[in-house]
């Protein structure tokens, strides 16, 4: 795929579709009354004969002959106000899935030059990269039937309205598409099924994005290397399966050499059953997502090195399966982690905190500046905020500000939640330092007081993406949050 940006009216460019926007009560918008000066006033025609949907996201395709273009695609953009970002990304996103249906090979989209709050040129072509990249993204289905035909699409423009947005736009387009290509990765690797994706599986990727990367290197750490460095807590986890685990080291070396790094650890459990604490059969096959932490350190991994990020990333990301065997870890053992403190193990199925401690404990040798975890930890998230909102907790409140201002940012959104003393009562334990679980109340919050217990003196964020990582039902699948959100920190975070 090609992103450029144009500058110049609808009426004079030459395209395979034309896009561009009406609204709710029929009106154009003003590029595409400019092109039906040239198709001799049939969209407003059939704008008044109601045949052109203009609520947010509807899509009309018409084949047009003559004029500038071969396609126009007619998109709703709603009332007459400006449209929030959220509604152009919505109708940018219908747009491109429109495309991608139709046989064209290029287009330029017009609704980039619609009035969006707070939106500049660069995040109008960030979005819409990003749109176009999810509409063009396919799950790596595994079928005896031939794959269907790959889309036409080849090229895609936005229009800017004067020459000195062309830069700003094209910046965004391009951050835009290695987001895309970075979420791209992390929906492969989450939607791949626990048999394929296993944590092996995991290191043989982290390797190749090391070849296919200059910046990017990697490190892979067996279990003898795990028992050496006394992660009793990630071991616990792995005990009870036959796949070995691994502890995936991923570096992007953009910066000055020294200078403190930005850490991210990712929760790759490639299948969580519950292990002894076994989980109910609905939904079981779901927790093959439960990898998706690690999938988007990948992701993001990948995407900063297609950018070129002046930072030094490393990725950390413990990969194991959570399975129940006879030589499974039981509810009641008791585990020690490398930090050296001891947990009770409660619930075998509170296994993402076990593995993310010593990941975190792991951290510190890096001397990060500061450490991000994302993981999908708890049901109790997604009871708290639903598939829509992330939750982040952490042990710095401007840290965490600056993490819901990405997602802000991003249209990646995330929430800050909690973590007041109050909550670490429920970790205690009769028989260990503390317990790995505590009862469904606060659930996300618990789960992160429990963290924090590994991360004393290290800036650190904990994302819990439980609720946002995957659609279930129909739509089922990885949906590559939130890659669009850590490429959006890392990349306007000031070094402090
Ligand atoms: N992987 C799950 C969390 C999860 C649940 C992710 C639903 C996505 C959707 C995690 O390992 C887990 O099982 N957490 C337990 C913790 C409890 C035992 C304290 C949970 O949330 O029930
Ligand atoms: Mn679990
Ligand atoms: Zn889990």
């Amino acid at each position: 795929m090609r992103f450029h940006a144009v500058s110049g009216a609808a009426a004079r460019r030459r395209t395979d579709c034309a896009i561009v926007g009406v609204h709710e009560s029929g009106a154009l918008a003003a590029s595409a009354a400019q092109l039906d000066a040239r198709l001799n006033g049939r969209l407003a025609r059939l704008a008044k004969r109601g045949d052109l949907r203009g609520r947010i996201g509807e899509t009309t395709l018409l084949d047009v002959d003559g004029g500038p273009c071969q396609r126009v695609l007619v998109v709703g953009i709603g009332g007459k106000g400006a449209l929030t970002r959220k509604q152009y990304r919505k109708a940018t996103l219908a747009a491109a899935a429109a495309l991608v249906r139709s046989g064209a090979r290029d287009a330029v989209s017009f609704l980039s030059l619609e009035n969006v709050t707070a939106t500049d040129a660069y995040y109008r072509g960030r979005l819409a990269a990003e749109a176009v990249g999810h509409a063009l993204y396919r799950v790596p289905a595994i079928r005896s039937t031939r794959p269907p035909k790959a889309p036409a699409l080849a090229a895609f423009a936005i229009a800017v309205q004067d020459r000195g947005q062309v830069a700003a736009a094209e910046r965004g387009l391009s951050h835009g598409a290695a987001i895309a290509s970075g979420a791209s990765l992390t929906r492969d690797l989450a939607n791949l099924p626990a048999n394929v994706c296993t944590p092996g599986y995991l290191a043989s990727r982290a390797r190749q994005l090391a070849r296919e990367h200059r910046s990017v290197s990697a490190r892979i750490l067996d279990e003898r290397e795990l028992k050496r460095l006394r992660m009793g807590a990630f071991l616990s986890v792995t005990a009870g399966t036959d796949q070995p685990a691994r502890l995936i080291v991923l570096r992007h070396q953009g910066g000055r050499r020294g200078a403190a790094p930005i850490v991210l650890v990712g929760k790759g459990v490639t299948f969580d059953s519950g292990g002894i604490s076994l989980k109910q059969p609905p939904g079981m096959d779901e927790m093959k997502f439960d990898m998706t932490g690690a999938a988007s350190v990948f992701g993001a991994t990948k995407a900063a090195a297609i950018i070129g990020l002046p930072i030094n990333l490393i990725g950390i990301v413990p990969a194991c399966e959570n399975m129940p065997s006879g030589h499974a870890t039981k509810p009641g053992d008791i585990v020690r982690s490398m930090s050296g403190r001891t947990i009770e193990v409660i619930n075998t199925d509170a296994e993402g905190r076990l593995i993310l401690c010593d990941a975190l404990e792991y951290a510190r040798r890096f001397k990060p500046a500061l450490v991000l975890d994302v993981a999908t930890l708890t049901g109790a998230c997604v009871i708290a905020l639903g598939a829509h909102l992330a939750a982040v907790m952490s042990n710095d409140d401007g840290l965490a500000a600056e993490i819901v201002a990405a997602g802000q940012r991003a249209e990646d959104r995330i929430w800050h939640m909690p973590m007041a003393e109050e909550y670490h009562e429920q970790l205690k334990s009769n028989f260990a330092d503390f317990t790995n679980s505590c009862g469904r109340e606060g659930g996300a919050i618990t789960a992160a007081c429990f963290l924090s217990k590994f991360t004393e003196g290290l800036r650190w964020a904990h994302l819990d993406i439980a609720g946002v990582a995957y659609l279930g039902g129909a739509q089922k699948g990885s949906t590559g949050r939130p890659v669009a959100l850590l490429v959006d920190f890392l990349a306007n975070h000031r070094g402090s």
